[in-house]
């Protein structure tokens, strides 16, 4: 039987597109395996690594100037796509539960594995807190939730937008704001454009754990598509535009070489690249227009110390 009839895994097929392609490309959402979350995590601590920083100062910082911001008096629900281990969010949650305020947190994650951990934790820590966990699909909890009266403030963090290409962060915006009320919120985090040494130096940190990121996802291939890269044969390569905002990481084949996924083989001239991610970094003029095109209403932003990164609220 061939590929074609053949009914492939989405990993599979993603891979199998990517690899054919002129441009060859993977796609960065399958860089999370187990292996990949535990390299994320150490990413997060990393010197060069301002990003996680930078958003938990603007957290500490500011936390009663966002729940004023957002805070009309009734109940809300803060509906959190991609909650993870909820470590940031934590501070402007106590923030928000000691100062009596009444509100909900959904957060929403694809592992129900994370959300328990997530819910038992917060559980302890802030006393009293009301939970409503959803393991699933962003678009079909918001499909659920966002049917509820409550005024719904959908938090969507850590540059998470930065993954997604121009047209698909409008694509993504446009579809979150049609599952919203009028007077709904988004509060979102998004990276700025900064010197280009310093954005460069964040995914190319100096302990290499960013090209090991990088690399995981061959690895990955390797055992779940029986694939024989040889990751020693590819070289990481991340590279600033300062003109788009974009920094893109590549995984570039040192020689020419043919490598063979699920039967398949994939012909590599020496120097072609494979693009693995996009992590775009924004300035006011282009987050004004994302806003406008996508249907929101600029509301606030609020950045830490050197500006390097800001949590936007929109309005719908
Ligand atoms: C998850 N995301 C916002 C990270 C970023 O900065 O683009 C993923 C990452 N890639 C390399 N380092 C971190």
């Amino acid at each position: 039987m061939s590929k074609d009839t053949i009914t492939l895994t989405p990993l599979a097929e993603d891979v199998f597109n990517g690899l054919q392609a002129d441009n060859k490309f993977l796609s960065s959402k399958y860089f999370y395996d187990a292996k990949g979350d535990e390299l994320f995590q150490q990413i997060m601590h990393l010197d060069e690594y301002y990003l996680t920083r930078k958003e938990l100062e603007i957290f500490n910082t500011h936390k009663q100037a966002i729940l004023t911001a957002i805070n009309d008096g009734s109940p809300f629900r803060i509906i959190e796509l991609g909650a993870g281990d909820g470590l940031k969010t934590k501070v402007l949650l106590k923030h928000f539960q000691e100062a009596g305020v009444d509100f909900t947190y959904t957060p929403v994650d694809i592992s129900s594995n994370v959300l328990e951990i997530l819910e038992q934790n917060l559980q302890n820590e802030i006393p009293g807190l009301k939970i409503e966990a959803y393991a699933g699909d962003y678009f079909d909890a918001l499909a659920e939730i966002s049917e509820r009266p409550e005024k719904d403030i959908v938090f969507f963090l850590g540059s998470t937008v930065g993954n997604f290409s121009q047209i698909e962060a409008e694509g993504f915006l446009t579809k979150l704001q049609q599952f919203l009320k009028l007077g709904d919120l988004l509060f979102m985090g998004v990276d700025l454009k900064k010197d280009p040494s310093i954005i460069l130096s964040a995914y190319n940190d100096a302990q290499g754990v960013t090209r090991e990121f990088n690399l995981n996802l061959l690895d990955r291939i390797n055992s779940e598509l029986d694939g024989n890269f040889n990751r020693d044969l590819f070289q990481h390569y991340p590279y600033y535009n300062p003109h788009t905002g974009e920094c893109r990481s590549y995984l570039i084949s040192k020689v020419d070489q043919t490598v063979t996924v699920d039967g398949e083989d994939f012909h590599f001239r020496a120097w072609e690249a494979i693009f693995m991610e996009i992590s775009k970094k924004y300035d006011q003029v282009q987050l004004e227009s994302l806003a406008g095109v996508t249907g929101f209403k600029s509301k606030a932003s609020f950045l830490d110390e050197e500006c390097w990164f800001a949590d936007v609220l929109w309005e719908k």
